[in-house]
């Protein structure tokens, strides 16, 4: 059977979002606060695969709704403040129209976007990005349109990063009404960033999104199946539902190979349910376990095998003795992994992993 009710890809916005109802009215009530005030910066942190990339999007279009001139989210990358003015002045257009501007001749766009005319904007380009941004936002606000700014993918040392925020800190500091939202991976917000740009996020309204709730995942898979005419009870499921862990991503990947393995005219049974399971985490080690460790230091991932040894968690008292370390020692590596999101401490001495699946990743590599 096709599928056309998953959407099991980064970015991908799905039909409708599971949970999340918190942050997005957060989200809602931030865009109303003051200009200036602490939740109009907000940072938004998950694991990969936890939807981060999907909520600026839905947070995009309710700022739109709300009346916002939105730049639509931004990969942090060389090229991000360019986009970012670009965006606003694509989505703005309509307030910037400068008519004591001349126009040339030839290729013809309006202020460089869409079939319009040419506007010289010499003027513009010699400019910073900061006093670009903050002219710009100056015109939108003078017609009673606040912005908004929607970061993707904040990490490492960036340099147009650093830009950006002091960009945001020069304009709230002339009252722009101005509002902006950065999107990571929990390890985003740590001691590699530069000085100025860890004080702004970590001042910023912090939102780590945890995992999506079991019932709720049930309650999702039900509906859509039944609602695409499959059939389905109720135990599967719930079961269905659990083997995902919370993983926004992992609910696409098995609802996908649900569909995938269903047969006409049958119930959606424990083979069907064993099928879909085990190509969803075939994709999800692929997709996320290997780059998980990619992004990790050569100790970490001997700290993380040693764990895996013992399960889905052990004490840190295991880990001493196996890897014959001080413990001070794995005190270090175990704050730097609960920082990356990767492992965490169920209860005092105890560790487990957080990334679904990484434990018999980890097992089948060294087996
Ligand atoms: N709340 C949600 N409800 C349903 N599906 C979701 C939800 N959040 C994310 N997804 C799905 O999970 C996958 C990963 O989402 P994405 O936003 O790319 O994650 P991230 O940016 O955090 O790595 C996509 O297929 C997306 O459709
Ligand atoms: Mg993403």
């Amino acid at each position: 059977m096709r599928d056309t009710f998953f959407v099991p890809s980064f970015g991908n916005r799905p039909k409708s979002l599971v949970g999340r109802e918190d942050v997005i009215n957060e989200f809602r009530l931030s865009l109303q606060s003051e200009p200036g005030s602490r939740e109009r910066a907000m940072l938004l942190l998950g694991q990969r695969g936890y939807g981060k990339t999907v909520l600026l999007h839905e947070f995009a279009d309710i700022a739109k709704d709300a009346g916002f001139i939105v730049a639509s989210p931004t990969i942090v990358s060389k090229d991000m403040p360019l986009r970012i003015i670009e965006k606003l002045k694509a989505y703005g257009k309509e307030f910037l129209h400068n008519p004591t501007k001349k126009l040339t001749g030839g290729n013809i766009s309006f202020l460089g976007f869409g079939a319009g005319v040419q506007l010289q904007n010499s003027d513009d380009d010699r400019k910073s990005f900061a006093s670009q941004l903050s002219d710009i936002c100056k015109i939108f606000n003078e017609k009673n349109k606040p912005v908004c700014i929607l970061i993707d993918e904040v990490q490492g040392n960036n340099e147009e990063l650093r830009q950006l925020i002091i960009a945001y800190q020069e304009m709230v500091g002339e009252g722009r009404n101005i509002s902006i939202v950065f999107a990571g991976l929990p390890s985003a917000v740590s001691s590699v960033l530069n000085d100025h740009v860890l004080t702004f996020l970590n001042r910023a309204l912090k939102k780590e999104l945890p995992p999506l709730k079991t019932n709720e995942i049930a309650f999702y898979y039900k509906k859509v199946l039944t609602e695409s005419g499959l059939s389905v009870d109720d135990d599967i499921v719930k079961k269905a539902a659990e083997e995902t862990q919370g993983s926004p991503y992992l609910m696409q990947l098995i609802g996908h190979y649900l569909v995938l393995n269903y047969e006409t005219g049958m119930n959606i049974g424990l083979k069907t349910l064993d099928k879909a399971v085990k190509a969803a985490k075939e994709d999800f080690k692929n997709d996320i376990c290997k780059i998980t460790l990619a992004s990790l230091s050569e100790r970490d991932i001997e700290f993380l095998t040693a764990m895996s040894s013992f399960g889905s968690e052990c004490s840190m008292t295991d880990i001493t003795g196996i890897l014959n370390c001080t413990g001070a020692f794995a005190q270090t590596y175990k704050r730097r992994l609960i920082h990356a999101g990767v492992i965490d401490q169920p209860r005092r001495g105890m560790i487990r992993f957080a990334v679904p699946y990484l434990q018999s990743y980890l097992s089948e590599q060294n087996s």
